[in-house]
């Protein structure tokens, strides 16, 4: 099969991650006899400094004409002024609305080679294998008005917190299609002791849950749901929540894992398992680590994981997406390490080793 791609290497450490992303998706080419046609593009700071913007028209035209999106990350100290009218985030925002990308899944799952690599107890992360789902579109990132201004009495600034039913409504249908999947056990995060959009949440999730009466609902308190992500983690199976609840919570859980490293996310604009393929853009959900870049150091795996889901969500290709977690999985038995899995007696490997090691591991 033949699919076309938007690559955004962006800022920092997002190109040589990227890079050993695409040089995995290659062999998955070769080994599985499918094509990919790559369209490079610019956004974040990169695209700052060529076109003023941090995502260009043409750039978000371009994606729209392909079928997945590969980013790598955006952002770095050039362009951090607060008072600057553009930031690197902004290109990365503009894509996900751009592309109505509301539902970002988020998988935390620990390789078990790593389990001993991680600052927990290793009986309290064994087995982890949950899965966000994170509102993406709405809340407080897309909020209006999202403003600073100066009154008689000093500064205010404002970003509030709005949700529609039916942007709850689908995302939280994108958990509960995926917990059916599943261990068929759904947690909606929500703050409902406090906030009225969550008291939305909370009702518009209950009235989902009437459609798959083979998932179990629990809502939980995100302050709560913090809390227990660390203490027993192996208690969640999926999870949805907004926006903001989702990119705090899964920073902490990325802890599970070992690194920031490795996670990867999917951010798609349907809910999957419904009709064909979804169109989606696929990233590590680290950052573009500018004291890393350039040193090939940074870990990769991220990024290799990203494409695995891509195969898995946009293109419906299971078996090549499998291929990629198995040759991450034996990369990682076999005792490979970049710098930030690294432990005793392990060998530590830069950004485009681990990358040649992975894809030499990928078989069709
Ligand atoms: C993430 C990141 C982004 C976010 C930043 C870079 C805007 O932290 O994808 O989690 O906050 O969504
Ligand atoms: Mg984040």
């Amino acid at each position: 099969m033949r699919f076309g791609i938007a690559v955004l290497p962006g800022d920092g450490i997002g190109p040589e991650v990227t890079t050993e992303g695409i040089k995995v998706l290659q062999a998955v080419g070769d080994r599985f006899g499918h094509h990919f046609d790559l369209h490079y593009g610019v956004v974040g700071g990169v695209a700052i400094d060529e076109t003023g913007e941090a995502l260009s028209p043409d750039t978000l035209r371009m994606c729209r004409g392909c079928d997945a999106v590969l980013l790598g990350a955006v952002g770095g100290p050039k362009w951090d002024d607060p008072k600057a009218d553009v930031h690197p985030e902004d290109g990365l925002l503009a894509l996900r609305k751009g592309l109505e990308l509301f539902a970002n899944l988020r998988p935390v799952k620990v390789f078990s080679a790593l389990v001993d690599g991680t600052n927990l107890k290793p009986e309290v992360i064994k087995g982890v294998d949950l899965i966000f789902v994170r509102e993406l579109t709405g809340g407080l990132y897309f909020a209006r008005p999202k403003k600073q201004w100066r009154t008689s009495k000093g500064r205010r600034a404002t970003d509030s917190m709005t949700y529609s039913e039916q942007e709850i409504e689908r995302i939280v249908r994108v958990g509960f299609e995926l917990a059916r999947g599943r261990g068929k056990r759904l947690v909606s995060v929500d703050k409902a002791n406090v906030l009225q959009s969550s008291r939305l949440w909370r009702q518009v999730a209950v009235e989902v849950a009437d459609k798959y009466p083979d998932v179990e609902l629990e809502h939980m308190l995100v302050d709560a749901c913090a809390m227990r992500l660390i203490q027993n983690p192996t208690y969640f199976d999926v999870l949805v929540t907004e926006n903001m609840f989702g990119d705090i919570l899964t920073d902490e859980a990325s802890m599970l894992a070992g690194s920031m490293g490795m996670l990867s996310s999917a951010s798609l604009a349907g809910v999957p398992g419904e009709g064909t393929d979804t169109f989606g853009m696929y990233e590590p959900i680290h950052g573009s680590a500018p004291r890393r870049a350039g040193l090939d150091m940074a870990n990769p795996i991220a990024s290799i994981l990203s494409v695995a889901m891509m195969l898995r969500y946009s293109f419906g290709l299971i078996k090549e997406a499998q291929s990629i977690e198995c040759a991450v999985d034996e990369v990682l038995q076999r005792g490979y390490r970049t710098y930030d899995i690294m432990s005793e007696g392990k060998t530590k490997v830069g950004t485009k080793e681990m990358g040649d090691l992975i894809a030499g591991k990928v078989e069709g």
